[in-house]
């Protein structure tokens, strides 16, 4: 018998955080049945594996449509509850310590269900997820970019009476044709109300599309980034400025950001000294959460072992944790590495 790759227990003995994570997107074909059958909501498929078989995409729109088609079984606060902790749970036995995950309220608002429902439900897992498993967390809610920059702004106000329980905002749904730019205006307010920032940018849309998000947005992390790499000195800029990037292997495979696993930028990413992180998106619809990307991108791109730790790292330090929690987590990187 051949011994076992030793980047495997590696991978899952690193102390890990993961920072690109849709909660809508963790509602695995069981759950979307179960949650179906308990609120008597309609879907068209019989059965888990037709859910599974329906998840090939061609690009990012085809992905969203079944992705808000499927958020149509959350309706109630225990529904939430229930779609977190699950994640939670299976986040925790990849030795993940620390999440910061993002929601997409208008998914939600815009069927009926209150903005309160929503967060009270997530909420409520995040934070017996802190008592019992140990995992902190931040909360991120996203504006759907192809909406109006007036219907963000709605948004925002509703987030308004919160902002003690939501820590940043960050912009995703379909990138091409919805550049920052739009919402400029929006993440002045957000940051004048002290919430982080974030923005997916450059997973379909153009180079130009990141500049936007540094220049107008003034993002503290980059969600995708991976065209960032054909413009040589946008690259060079994200490098000197120490912008963590939010890569995410197994959705680019899916979505055909990339054709194959061996083009997944992570390696030319280290390489242009970006400080990149690995991350799952939407793991039920991507077939994979963050153990799975690590080993993935990691034999594909025969990545080493030291390399592997560096991703870890990045994942902490490109949190919003402070950074003595940083230091502390860093800390526990070091004795894992060591084995
Ligand atoms: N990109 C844009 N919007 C999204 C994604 C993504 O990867 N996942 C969920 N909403
Ligand atoms: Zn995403």
């Amino acid at each position: 018998m051949t011994n076992p790759d030793p980047r495997w227990a590696l991978i899952e003995r690193l102390p890990k955080a993961e920072l690109h994570l849709h909660i809508e997107g963790s509602l695995e074909p069981e759950m979307l049945f179960d949650l179906a059958a308990r609120n008597a909501v309609a879907i068209p498929f019989g059965s888990a594996e037709e859910v599974r078989a329906a998840y090939s995409f061609s690009n990012l729109q085809d992905f969203l449509d079944i992705y808000y088609q499927g958020m149509s079984v959350l309706l109630t606060e225990q529904d939430f509850f229930d779609l977190t902790w699950a994640y939670l749970a299976r986040a925790a036995a990849d030795n993940v310590r620390h999440v910061e995950i993002f929601f997409d309220p208008q998914g939600h608002t815009m069927r009926g269900v209150g903005f309160t429902t929503v967060l009270n439900g997530i909420e409520a897992a995040l934070k017996r997820a802190q008592a019992e498993l140990g995992i902190t967390y931040r909360l991120i809610m996203c504006f759907l970019r192809h909406l109006s920059e007036e219907d963000a702004f709605a948004t925002l106000a509703m987030a308004e009476p919160h902002l003690e329980r939501i820590h940043g905002v960050g912009l995703d749904s379909s990138e091409l044709g919805h550049p920052p730019s739009k919402f400029a205006r929006v993440f002045a307010r957000a940051r004048a109300l002290g919430l982080h920032v974030t923005a997916h940018a450059g997973e379909e849309g153009p180079p130009e599309y990141v500049r936007e998000a540094l220049d107008l947005l003034k993002v503290e992390r980059i969600d995708h980034g991976n065209r960032a790499l054909e413009d040589a000195e946008l690259t060079q800029r994200i490098a000197a400025a120490a912008i963590t990037l939010t890569v995410c292997p197994l959705s680019n495979l899916r979505l055909c950001v990339i054709g194959e696993m061996a083009q997944s930028p992570v390696q030319r990413m280290l390489d242009a000294g970006l400080k990149v992180t690995i991350n799952s998106d939407d793991p039920a619809y991507f077939g994979g959460y963050v153990n799975d990307n690590f080993r993935t991108v990691a034999e594909a791109l025969d990545l080493g072992p030291a390399q592997i730790v560096e991703l870890a790292r990045n994942s902490f330090t490109g949190s919003f944790l402070p950074i003595a929690e940083q230091a502390r987590h860093l800390a526990e990187i070091d004795r894992a590495a060591r084995g």
